[in-house]
């Protein structure tokens, strides 16, 4: 596949998805552990008490992404290692555990992509309001303000935010994360504090001249049902609420029009008087998490009177759409929302009911032509002009897929939960071929 030679090749994880002992070395408390810990809340109430075992396997595990031969890897912090109650005193146990995961980084020659925040916050923020309060960005300042002081030396790229958006609507709209939440007029307040967060935490860390910073958003390429101007109209409320909300207000400066027309104009009243100047901070690069697209079209009474409509194609075990020619389609829209700025694939991946391992094999070839259509689609994309840099599979492990718990797996490498060996997929070689032939 014809990439450029100095694309950047990674696998992605995130924090509380992998890394288990959650409590360990002093650090506090965090949202997703808490939450993760009530009945009912997560499939099979799984939690991450051991998730992948990550944090005692790091090097091992850094071993294993040398193993297959990518050049990045991206990861987040759990911010209540570092700050156990999200604000004050530094842990510098937590932070060494950072330390040393990023040394056996660049030991390897694996440059590391760090995510701030991707979901896990110190659950003494989420009392103190959380995303609710104006207040959580300053607090989110600060905490960029200590990493990037700890690790800057060391790491090029970081990311403020993984999807935003998720935070704010599995979170507070539609209840399934942390702090399981479902009103939708909380969407207007907790969007605007989450960018004021990144904006904050962008200003922290150029102000300790670091090199470069980007976000991380999940695009949903959203497709009208059919040409009916109430289709249209439908395709443009979802794509806004969706794919547009954390994105305009960044680039333009604006609230994306439709959404706010049809939420009602009182419902973002506060949001509106206020100056999104502030949130106009630039970013170096964008990353996207893509995995599907949706088909919309109106429907009175369904949610922001829309509704989506299943299609007659192959779906993984999460119910997505499998749908490649949508990343071609979402880079290329990206790529003019924000004039070129660069782009990753920060995210892509599929789970599937992947076979047991025999004999040291685990034959996942839904999953290798997942990745083959999607990479192609991405190949399309850089044809077209699209300033694509890279490419990370999600995921290293099969790990804690939030409210699924262990159920969803999206591994390029099996992980076995009883004995956490570690077993790579065929997915995992087809990665390492690709990588190898492209660099
Ligand atoms: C994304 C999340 C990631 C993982 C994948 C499947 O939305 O960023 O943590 O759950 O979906």
């Amino acid at each position: 596949m014809p990439f450029p030679t100095d694309f950047t090749w990674g696998v992605a994880t995130s924090s509380y998805q992998i890394e288990g002992s959650p409590l360990a070395d002093g650090a506090g408390l965090s949202n997703w552990h808490r939450f993760a810990l009530e009945a009912g809340r997560v499939l099979n109430d799984d939690h991450g008490e051991t998730a992948c075992d990550h944090y005692r396997r790091s090097h091992d595990d850094v071993a294993l992404i040398k193993e297959l031969g990518v050049d990045a890897y991206r990861f987040s912090f759990n911010w209540a290692r570092i700050q156990p109650n999200g604000k004050g005193v530094v842990n510098e146990k937590g932070l060494d555990f950072y330390r040393r995961l990023v040394d056996a980084l660049l030991e390897h020659g694996i440059q590391p992509f760090a995510t701030l925040h991707h979901w896990d916050l110190p659950a003494a923020l989420e009392d103190a309001g959380g995303w609710l309060n104006r207040d959580t960005a300053h607090r989110f300042a600060d905490f960029t303000e200590i990493m990037t002081r700890a690790l800057d030396g060391q790491i090029q790229d970081w990311c403020t935010f993984n999807e935003p958006w998720v935070i704010m609507h599995e979170g507070h709209v539609n209840g399934a994360h942390p702090p399981g939440l479902m009103d939708l007029a909380h969407a207007p307040i907790v969007a605007n504090n989450l960018l004021r967060a990144h904006a904050e935490g962008v200003r922290a860390y150029r102000a300790n001249g670091c090199h470069r910073i980007g976000l991380v958003v999940n695009i949903e390429p959203k497709y009208a049902a059919s040409d009916s101007l109430d289709d249209q109209a439908a395709q443009a409320r979802a794509e806004s609420y969706m794919n547009r909300l954390f994105i305009d207000p960044i680039i333009t400066g604006e609230w994306p029009q439709p959404l706010v027309e049809a939420m009602g104009e009182d419902a973002w009243r506060d949001v509106l008087d206020e100056s999104t100047a502030p949130l106009r901070e630039p970013i170096d690069w964008l990353g996207v998490n893509y995995y599907s697209r949706s088909v919309v079209r109106h429907k009175d009474g369904g949610f922001l009177d829309t509704e989506t409509l299943r299609q007659a194609r192959a779906h993984t075990e999460m119910g997505w759409e499998v749908y490649p020619q949508g990343l071609t389609d979402t880079l290329v829209w990206l790529s003019e929302r924000t004039q070129g700025l660069p782009l990753y694939v920060t995210e892509n991946g599929a789970a599937f009911d992947d076979p047991p391992v025999i004999g040291g094999r685990v034959d996942d070839q839904a999953r290798v032509d997942y990745l083959r259509e999607h990479l192609h689609a991405a190949a399309q994309a850089i044809e077209m002009g699209v300033n694509l840099r890279g490419y990370f599979a999600w995921s290293l492990l099969d790990n804690f897929e939030w409210q699924f718990g262990y159920s969803k797996r999206f591994g390029l490498v099996h992980v076995d939960p009883a004995t956490q060996q570690r077993t790579f997929k065929d997915s995992a070689h087809f990665l390492r071929e690709i990588c190898h032939a492209n660099t």
